[in-house]
């Protein structure tokens, strides 16, 4: 019988750390069969492991009887190789590879295990698509890119436990299994066998449980831990996704922000060697609206947002001054030095792209390089009405500027915002190395939901508000400013908190102004309102979405890629095959019948 056991074979050296320094020793090795590389005589296995690939070498003339054991080697077999480590010849010198300096002439050669031919081949340079990735994920795995975004991935969190730890944060656990409160995303439910009717909700995020360890007197939390969401998933949305999670007493949020920068530094440093100066900079939401059209604004590059809205009131174009007399706003983004990549088609093409964003049209105009002006709604508009729009928005030859009118400002800021960002694309403008973080301060306390014709907690419904803003909680909710910051990166956000309200009168204020009735307020947060009636330390926290922070810093598109085992846009592990159906019996015990049948299940 053949083998198979790694007795005798253990590895004395990982495959990827064999240097010149070494040449001379007798070394072993244990991997995957990366490629076979047959040159007449000479036999070429070159072997991978977690640390990377190195070459093997198998001469028929001087050990046949190995040779042929070499030639049965196909890729992905795992194999164990001894023998001694060469420099290799200047000409064979592979400068590509950190062990191409060196080879393994090999004495001793075992087939741990055989493999078939795999569904892809595991080679970075190779386009595999999503759903065949996903499918054999651990195959997937295989490629040196996968591994060290897993290795990346183990070194942030690894820093967060350091550096938390350092500053006296204490990792808790808390519960998976816990109860549904309205607001946020959809809960995923689990049944409960003992209380037939009841569920269990798998937590959005620890935020109540941190909380009330605050009230518990454990001073700083911190843990790295699982959320759940039932949500529309996106490139930087999964049903289940990690956050670095924290929370602190006795505190203001300068504390929590000046805590998180010294982290925020600590993994730019050690991760990608990045020296990132503090303080980061902050901008207020509004202006961050005003500015850049987006509450997550990435600065790497410019086109902001000007408001002319002034000049348009009373010009002659309908667009335009209907929007201000409807009381809304006409705004545009200056692509400056760029006209000349705008042609008159593409431009029309733009028009469908902030559409999307519910604006109505896009107007634009254009100066040449030779000066020569072309509009789609100059003509509208008097000599000195088109000199003070240049004025204000600094525009030169070869400059496009983009305007949005419409009554909502939200849909004007939200429709350039993404035009800025979508320009930026572009051109290349957005460096996937040049990393600009950023605080987002004083969000208001409140937002109004179309569909539940209500304020909702832009935050959480625990967030305080600004000191200043306590007294229009009543009057002017709308204007209330929130204790809550936003941590951006590249138009991306990172993370978020914000002190919480730790007075129980100002708490009951703000449920009262959220819409819940005293009872309803009582049945979902009871146990809140108790726990502060006790004696709650002013307090406040943060949490960052890990796989967001992974994706960013390893310059990738998609948290898919930085998480081991991820779902599929309609939330279903190709791998697993679930969501899935269970026994009749095992529904019986929850007391569950199921009515509807499951439709056919597509595939993102
Ligand atoms: P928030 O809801 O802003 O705050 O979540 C914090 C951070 O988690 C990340 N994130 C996600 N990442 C991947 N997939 C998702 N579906 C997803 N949803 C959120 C984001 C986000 O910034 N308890 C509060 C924090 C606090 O107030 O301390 C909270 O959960 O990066
Ligand atoms: P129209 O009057 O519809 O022919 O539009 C004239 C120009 O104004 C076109 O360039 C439209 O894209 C643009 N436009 C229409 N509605 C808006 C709007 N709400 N904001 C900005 N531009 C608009």
């Amino acid at each position: 019988m053949n083998n198979t056991s790694i007795a005798g074979m253990k590895r004395s050296h990982l495959c990827g750390e064999l240097r010149l320094a070494d040449a001379g020793k007798t070394v072993t090795v244990n991997g995957w069969v990366d490629r076979v590389r047959d040159n007449g005589g000479v036999l070429f296995l070159l072997v991978r492991d977690r640390a990377g690939i190195v070459q093997c070498t198998f001469d028929k003339s001087v050990n046949k009887a190995l040779f042929d054991i070499a030639f049965t080697c196909r890729t992905e077999f795992v194999v164990a190789v001894r023998g001694r480590l060469t420099a290799r010849d200047a000409a064979a010198v592979n400068s590509k590879m950190p062990t191409g300096e060196v080879e393994i002439v090999a004495e001793e050669l075992r087939i741990l295990s055989k493999a078939e031919t795999t569904p892809f081949e595991i080679d970075d340079g190779k386009e595999v698509g999503d759903q065949i990735r996903l499918k054999y994920r651990y195959l997937d795995l295989r490629r040196p890119s996968m591994q060290r975004n897993l290795m990346l991935r183990h070194r942030v969190t690894q820093i967060a436990r350091n550096y938390f730890d350092e500053h006296g944060f204490l990792e808790i656990e808390t519960p998976m299994l816990t109860k549904s409160t309205p607001e946020g995303a959809r809960d995923y439910l689990v049944p409960s066998r003992v209380h037939p009717g009841k569920f269990y909700a798998l937590p959005q995020s620890p935020q109540q449980y941190k909380q009330l360890l605050m009230l518990a007197g454990l001073d700083r939390y911190i843990q790295i831990t699982r959320c759940f969401r039932d949500e529309d998933l996106r490139a930087d949305r999964q049903p289940e996704f990690t956050q670095i999670d924290l929370e602190m007493s006795f505190v203001e949020q300068d504390d929590v922000i000046a805590v998180n920068e010294g982290f925020l530094q600590r993994v730019f440093k050690e991760v990608l060697d990045i020296d990132v100066p503090l303080p980061l900079p902050r901008l207020t939401w509004r202006e961050a609206m005003d500015r850049f059209g987006s509450d997550k604004p990435d600065v790497r590059f410019g086109f902001e947002l000007c408001d002319i809205s002034d000049i348009a009131a009373n010009c002659g174009f309908g667009v335009f001054k209907g929007a201000v007399e409807a009381g809304g706003t006409v705004r545009c983004i200056n692509i400056n030095g760029y006209a000349d990549r705008f042609p008159r088609k593409e431009i029309d093409k733009l028009a469908d792209f902030v559409k999307t964003y519910r604006a109505k049209g896009l107007a634009w105009m254009k100066l040449a390089e030779d000066g020569t002006m072309t509009s789609s709604f100059a003509k509208f508009l008097t000599d000195e009405e088109l000199a003070a729009i240049k004025a204000r928005t600094g525009m030169q030859e070869n400059d496009v500027l983009f305007v949005v009118a419409d009554a909502s400002e939200g849909v004007v800021l939200q429709s350039l915002g993404a035009l800025r960002c979508e320009m930026a694309k572009r051109l290349g403008l957005a460096k996937k190395d040049d990393f600009r973080l950023l605080w987002v301060t004083e969000f208001p306390q409140f937002e109004y939901s179309e569909e539940e014709d209500r304020l909702v907690a832009k935050h959480h419904p625990f967030t305080a508000p600004m000191d200043e803003d306590i007294a229009l909680l009543e009057s002017e909710p709308q204007k209330v400013r929130a204790k809550a910051y936003d941590i951006i990166l590249n138009g991306c956000e990172l993370g978020g908190g914000s002190i919480r309200i730790h007075d129980p009168a100002l708490q009951t204020r703000m449920f009262r102004a959220l819409g819940f009735t005293e009872e309803q307020a009582k049945e979902q947060f009871g146990h809140l309102i108790t726990a502060f009636s006790y004696g709650a330390p002013p307090h406040g926290g943060l949490a960052y979405g890990l796989d967001r922070l992974c994706m960013l810093l390893a310059g990738l598109d998609s948290i898919r890629d930085v998480i081991a085992f991820p779902k599929v846009q309609n939330a279903s592990d190709l791998m697993m095959s679930c969501p899935d159906t269970v026994d009749d019996k095992q529904l019986d015990e929850l007391s569950i019948a199921v009515t509807r049948a499951a439709e056919a299940d597509g595939q993102a």
